[in-house]
């Protein structure tokens, strides 16, 4: 039977790309678009569906219980995938409000409207960030969580209030906590697209501290198809990692940018640390796994490939490296060499 989905923040980067796997599947009845539009939400990324009678999308605030209602009402949505939040760690260092409002009470307003309505499945896009940092192995589903930045405290709040909805009124809760994604339609603030785009026009690269900070990367159309994944064969109340299996230093992508656009590593700056910077994110995904899911994409093509798009996608990237960003990291950051 064919499914309506309704999304939130689909207009950001992973809420897009997952918009657009969507879209892509005949047995989706409709996808519903409900997003506030911050300065992370670009309609450009979705301007392709303006006139397809699938996908609708609604301009507003996932706290906004009166528009969460209507939505239920009108749309009698089968699946929520929430993606909506504030997800840049340094903005929640700076101003943590918004974190807080959004990534938890967003999350509350829309467990209600499902506890209330009735749905076949909820999935809660948290993050590996709310294990914490990890020196060495990886963290399984049933670690304790511990955040340490106000982004990632915020997803754990959200993560556990969504646990506790399904434990509590058997809302048929599912929570994925992925790694880090990359590919096409990121705002330019992340480490990928902003090196990318610094050095595609001869500005420097500021790398945090050392620069050996491990992340693992998740490219982002892997992470859309465990999502489906995981709303088909997951079960409810449970918790799946979703992880690309590619951990590198900071440094280590930096230098893969660098070489791909054929620019000099001069380009690189050591700056000021971030407060509080997760050394090492790692996650074993062996859960997932057995249930018969693996990433596709191998890293070495898949960075190429989205270095790549940055690179033919100027018009898309250009308008959002404004005054806003630009004025923000030079504040916050001071050139150490
Ligand atoms: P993003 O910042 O690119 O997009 C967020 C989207 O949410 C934007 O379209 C924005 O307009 C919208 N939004 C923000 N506040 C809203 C509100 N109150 N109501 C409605 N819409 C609102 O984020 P992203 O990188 O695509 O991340 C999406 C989700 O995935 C987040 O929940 C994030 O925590 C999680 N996540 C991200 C990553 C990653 O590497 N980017 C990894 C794991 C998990
Ligand atoms: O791990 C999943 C998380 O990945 C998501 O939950 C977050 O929403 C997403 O923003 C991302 O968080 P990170 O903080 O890991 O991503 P970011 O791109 O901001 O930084 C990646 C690494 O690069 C991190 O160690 C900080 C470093 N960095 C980042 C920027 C923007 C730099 O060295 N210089 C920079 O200018």
């Amino acid at each position: 039977m064919k499914k309506t989905y309704f999304i939130t923040g689909g207009c950001g980067f992973i809420g897009s790309n997952f918009v657009h796997y969507l879209m892509e599947q005949e047995l989706v009845e409709r996808v519903v678009n409900l997003d506030k539009l911050t300065y992370a939400g670009n309609p450009a990324n979705l301007k392709q569906y303006d006139n397809d009678r699938r996908y609708h999308f609604i301009h507003g605030d996932i706290c906004d219980k009166k528009i969460v209602e209507q939505i239920f009402d009108q749309y009698k949505p089968d699946y929520l995938v929430n993606f909506a939040a504030e997800s840049h760690v340094d903005r929640s260092i700076g101003k943590p409000e918004d974190f807080i409002q959004t990534d938890i009470f967003g999350a509350f307003t829309l467990l209600e409207a499902a506890r209330k309505h009735g749905l076949e499945r909820f999935i809660q896009i948290s993050t590996d960030e709310v294990y914490g940092s990890i020196v060495s192995g990886s963290f399984r589903e049933t670690d304790p969580l511990m955040p340490r930045n106000p982004y990632s405290a915020s997803k754990a709040g959200a993560d556990r209030l969504a646990y506790s909805y399904y434990a509590t009124y058997k809302v048929p809760v599912i929570i994925t906590r992925a790694s880090n994604n990359y590919g096409p339609y990121q705002y330019p603030e992340k480490l990928i697209p902003l090196f990318v785009t610094n050095a595609m026009e001869d500005k420097p690269l500021p790398l945090y501290g050392d620069g050996k900070n491990v992340r693992d990367w998740l490219y982002v159309e892997d992470h859309c198809r465990a999502i489906q994944f995981v709303i088909e064969k997951g079960a409810v109340g449970e918790v799946y990692n979703i992880g690309g299996g590619n951990e590198l230093m900071n440094v280590e992508i930096t230098r893969t940018i660098l070489e791909h656009l054929g620019k000099p590593e001069s380009l690189i700056r050591y700056v000021d640390d971030r407060l509080g910077h997760d050394r090492r994110y790692s996650l074993n995904c062996e859960k997932l796994n057995k249930l018969g899911w693996r990433p596709v994409h191998v890293f070495e093509q898949a960075i190429k490939d989205t270095i790549d798009w940055y690179r033919e996608h100027e018009d898309w990237w250009r308008p959002l490296k404004t005054g806003e960003y630009l004025e923000y990291y030079k504040t916050h950051y001071k050139t150490l060499s």
